[in-house]
């Protein structure tokens, strides 16, 4: 099913940004149809659409961010502090000449975020000892000349039980079950349907007040990405957005509480959960990861 794009004037502004007039600009140029969806997305759901500098400006962040993480879950080891691994992340990201994202983000005190066992998402570094059999996730979000790059892992602490290996596993399929939704014409539900479908068959819940989200230009930008939902409903991909998806799920209920940090969510039961991310580009055919891992 192709779909039509409302096409710029020759004599309107160009959709680019430059303030020159179309005809002058870029019409004609090879991607001026990316440019008319990119209107379209802009104007209907403030969704920026990348152009060929942006992807790879952002594809850069993206093997930042990666490198980050491998650093990372080399170091992870029983007895050491959620503080030290935000200050390897914040020294390496600073010695590539880019900005951890999260630092003063909102408020945000920290470099990265920490996230371990009953922490859902935004745990922040601090004097928390690892232990063995402990799972923690780390979010690794950088801006690398502007342009922004986000992805998150859970790691085993020491040796993981089975209950803790479960979880884990399950995760990682359900971020790759949302990924492979990814194409032209599938809609941001086709994702959370398949997360939701995959994760409640395992006998997990899904979290539904923190969803993916566009990036890339900015750390959060539209649309937001739910991890649940129903086949064919919502915004409609097109190549040239880019988003993270990045489904957190819990053992018991999906139920969360914010602790007085104002940051850090939890379980309400306290029982595990797990969560990964990757910033997700849709191509022609598909899509590619930006921040693969
Ligand atoms: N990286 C998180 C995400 O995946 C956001 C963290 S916000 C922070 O969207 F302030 F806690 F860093
Ligand atoms: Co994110
Ligand atoms: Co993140």
């Amino acid at each position: 099913m192709k779909k039509k794009y409302v096409k710029t004037g020759r004599n309107e502004l160009c959709p680019c940004g430059s303030g020159k007039k179309y005809k002058k600009c870029c019409y004609g140029k090879k991607d001026s149809l990316f440019i008319d969806i990119g209107q379209e997305y802009y104007r209907k759901y403030k969704i920026k659409i990348k152009n060929k500098v942006d992807i790879e400006g952002i594809r850069k962040a993206g093997k930042l961010v990666v490198n980050t993480l491998n650093l990372v879950e080399k170091s992870i080891k029983p007895n050491m502090t959620t503080d030290e691994i935000n200050s390897m992340v914040h020294n390496f990201t600073i010695e590539n000449k880019a900005i951890p994202a999260p630092l003063n983000y909102r408020g945000f005190p920290k470099s990265v975020c920490t996230s371990v066992n009953e922490v859902i998402c935004h745990g922040i570094p601090g004097k928390r000892i690892l232990k063995d059999g402990d799972i923690i996730n780390v979010d690794v979000t950088t801006i690398l000349n502007n342009y922004y790059a986000d992805a998150n892992k859970t790691f085993f602490v020491g040796t993981p039980d089975a209950d803790a290996e479960k979880i884990v596993l399950t995760a990682r399929k359900a971020l790759e079950k949302g990924m492979a939704m990814v194409c032209p014409e599938n809609t941001v539900g086709d994702i959370g349907w398949a997360i939701q479908n995959y994760v409640e068959a395992q006998g997990y819940s899904v979290v539904t007040e923190f969803v993916g989200h566009g990036v890339g230009i900015d750390f959060h930008e539209p649309p937001q990405i739910a991890h649940f939902g129903r086949k064919k409903e919502g915004v409609v991909l097109v190549p040239g957005m880019v988003f993270t998806i990045e489904p957190m799920i819990n053992a018991g209920k999906k139920d969360l509480v914010i602790l007085d940090d104002k940051w850090t969510a939890v379980t309400k039961d306290r029982l595990l959960s797990a969560q990964f991310e990757q910033t997700v580009l849709v191509t022609e055919k598909g899509y590619e990861s930006l921040t693969p891992f």
